[in-house]
């Protein structure tokens, strides 16, 4: 085991770089748990830098399912955790802090998912991942932002679909499919819902030449497709993408710049990938409060001490489950960078 290092309140963002105390003692305390650690793309640089894998909800979530490691310690928020303990039910799932919700998540409960089926009986329920382990054991297929659309295509066209939480990726899958009898719960995420038209539209105007990175749940997501498909932008500049799909999209883009519709987070994985190339945001506010509960301190912690265990009551996981496995069965496998 390493010497323990002190991190104080005062420590700087250089005390958590690839050659510190910090990562030296989180990489042999990974080792000596037999632990894995996985980070979302809107984690803070230096936790996305030491993780084992980064990426986005489904990559994530396939990672967790086939992972060897007997722990998994996931930097991200708690509907993200549950679904790891979900598809991984023996093993021990670790978050470096529980308190890290998703306002977006709590925009629907499990009784009103039960009173939501019983005024459509007979119709698909399909939750988008950032939902609570509750609410998947009444979904019939959860989806993510990578694959919603091929999802809704999944479930034959005469079936009714009820589609919850989000009502901007909802839209998104509505538009891409034609889908008629499809209904959308009307929650949002703060953050995204946040980054509107009117920013981006300013941002489009200020950098016509620019390329769009959208992510589905932005509340300027339908702005975004209403520039495009009037010729306010170039649609082949604008793309509407989960965060992984951000990465391989900055690999490829021959465009100087990209403005990004997404939490701020996102822009450091960016910036790797294409170094050559601009990555502005519509809008510098949006930060995600709760995946910035994980901080470098709490990932060590949590290796110290074994915690936040996250736990999920096993009939709950397992009804979860079949709705989880079916989300990750479908769509292109979106990457993790090891
Ligand atoms: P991704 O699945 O695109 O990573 O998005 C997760 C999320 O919480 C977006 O706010
Ligand atoms: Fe939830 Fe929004 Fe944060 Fe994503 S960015 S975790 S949807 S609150």
């Amino acid at each position: 085991m390493s010497a323990s290092v002190n991190l104080g309140s005062n420590a700087r963002t250089s005390d958590y770089g690839p050659n510190s105390a910090w990562a030296e003692e989180v990489r042999q305390l990974a080792k000596d748990r037999d632990a894995v650690i996985l980070a979302h793309n809107y984690q803070v640089p230096e936790i996305q830098d030491i993780a084992h894998h980064v990426g986005d909800s489904l990559g994530l979530s396939r990672v967790a399912a086939t992972v060897d490691a007997s722990t998994i310690i996931f930097c991200g928020v708690h509907f993200m955790a549950e679904t790891a303990k979900i598809l991984s039910y023996d093993k021990t799932v670790l978050i470096p802090d529980a308190n890290a919700g998703c306002s977006l998540a709590d925009t629907i409960n499990a009784d009103q998912l039960r009173q939501w089926k019983a005024e459509h009986p007979g119709a698909i329920v399909v939750s988008y991942v950032n939902t609570t382990a509750a609410v998947k054991a009444e979904t019939d297929i959860c989806c993510t932002s990578s694959n919603a659309v091929e999802v809704v295509q999944s479930i034959p066209a005469d079936k009714e679909i009820l589609f919850c939480p989000d009502q901007f990726l909802g839209a998104h899958a509505q538009r891409e499919t034609g889908r008629t009898n499809m209904h959308i719960w009307m929650g949002e995420c703060h953050v995204h819902a946040g980054i509107n038209g009117a920013d981006l539209k300013a941002m489009v105007a200020a950098e016509p030449e620019a390329e769009l990175f959208i992510h589905p749940e932005c509340g300027c997501a339908t702005s975004a497709m209403y520039l495009a498909s009037s010729g306010v932008v170039p649609m082949e500049r604008t793309k509407i993408l989960s965060t992984s799909g951000m990465v391989t999209a900055a690999e490829q883009t021959k465009a100087k710049k990209v403005l990004v519709a997404t939490e701020t987070g996102m822009l450091h994985q960016l910036r790797k990938a294409n170094p050559l190339v601009i990555f502005e945001p519509v809008n510098r506010a949006a930060v995600c409060k709760y995946m910035k509960m994980i901080t470098p301190e709490k990932l060590l912690n949590s290796l110290r001490n074994g915690t936040d265990v996250v736990d999920v009551p096993r009939d709950i996981a397992d009804k979860a489950r079949l709705s989880v496995e079916r989300m990750i069965a479908i769509g292109t496998p979106s990457r993790t960078k090891e």
